[in-house]
């Protein structure tokens, strides 16, 4: 039973900590859905330039297939070996009446956006999702929203419905995700695109949920403004309302379960888009804060994109074992001493 090959140049965690003994006890097993191991890392396979290189197919293949992803877990997440997950989530949000304002002169942050990935328990994840089980998620996520509160309420948008033309109009304009890329592609979850997926959005559009992307569900809060709390405290609203008719997959010491392994946790990313141009020039004071704060910087186009004109994507890196009103305080505290440097500079 010889390890399947990854591409000599793959720096992929999965090929890192796939020995042969794990391979070996690993490749005859199956969650009781029929995922294996082989489905799991075929991305990393695939894509020489994956950083994990593995995906979960349903909530049990974190137990199933522990020995290889507890290690990529360790690894990515900089976590001991026993970590947990309590989440400190509720329908308030953070408890202290909210943060002091960033930038109120409205020189630097352009605006904030707070999502958080997760699945119902009851289902396999997006690569391994049955057609039929896709389309029940999108209809039972259909009929929770209609419940939301007057503030959130808002219509869903089907993808089924929409004309290739219209489907371009709405993803130049946001109000669709476009099919995944080819990690997740290699995965298995762009399958049947774009059948059953779509996007419920508040009137405002400040509250959104995108269906059957990566996850069945990103549950997305922003708007253009510098209220890091206020969009945290809005997201822990609708997020309050929706776990009262959905139940998503969690796990004691994994957290929310999602389909990459980078997600679990929080499941949370919470950034800005923030203007810095003389940090632009001084890229070494920037990254020296961003590591200090346990921020990332991306370009505003998305994940694996660069930075444009100036404008840096900064986010939380953290996201297993610390509680979510914990990583907007600490996103809050390094985009204060981000905009200092660059005040001073
Ligand atoms: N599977 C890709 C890789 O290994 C993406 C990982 C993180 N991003 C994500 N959207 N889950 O590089």
């Amino acid at each position: 039973m010889d390890i399947p090959k990854f591409h000599p140049d793959s720096r992929a965690l999965v090929k890192q900590y796939l020995t042969p003994a794990i391979y070996k006890q690993l490749s005859p097993l199956e969650t009781p859905s029929g995922f294996t191991l082989k489905a799991a890392i075929q991305s990393g396979l695939k894509n020489p330039d994956s950083h994990i290189g593995i995906y979960a197919g349903d909530a049990l293949s974190y137990s199933v297939f522990s020995r290889i992803l507890d290690p990529i877990i360790h690894a990515y997440h900089a976590v001991g070996k026993t970590f947990e997950h309590s989440p400190d989530l509720d329908q308030t949000g953070l408890d202290q009446p909210s943060l002091a304002p960033l930038d109120p002169g409205k020189d630097f942050i352009l605006s904030c956006r707070v999502r958080v990935a997760r699945n119902l328990s009851e289902f396999c994840f997006p690569c391994h999702i049955h057609s039929r089980d896709r389309a029940r998620v999108a209809s039972l996520v259909f009929d929770a929203v209609k419940k939301l509160p007057q503030e959130l309420a808002g219509s869903y948008l089907s993808f089924n419905d929409l004309s290739p033309s219209q489907m371009q109009d709405h993803l130049t304009r946001k109000q669709a995700f476009p099919k995944g890329d080819r990690f997740q592609d290699a995965a298995g979850i762009n399958r049947d695109f774009p059948d059953a997926r779509g996007i419920f959005a508040s009137q405002d559009n400040n509250f959104m949920i995108w269906v059957n992307e990566e996850d069945h569900l990103r549950i997305i809060s922003m708007e253009a403004s510098a209220d890091l709390s206020g969009v945290f405290n809005r997201l822990c609203r609708g997020l309050g309302h929706l776990s009262t008719q959905l139940e998503f997959a969690f796990d004691k010491r994994y957290g929310f379960l999602t389909s990459c392994p980078t997600n679990i946790g929080s499941a949370m990313r919470a950034g800005v888009h923030i203007r810095l141009r003389k940090l632009e020039k001084n890229k070494g004071i920037l990254e020296k804060l961003t590591a200090q704060y346990q921020l990332q910087i991306r370009g505003t186009g998305g994940e694996k994109t660069s930075v444009e004109k100036g404008i840096f994507d900064i986010s939380n890196k953290q996201r297993l074992g610390i509680p979510e009103s914990l990583i907007i305080q600490n996103l809050h505290a390094g985009l204060a001493a981000i905009i200092e440097a660059e005040k001073s500079l």
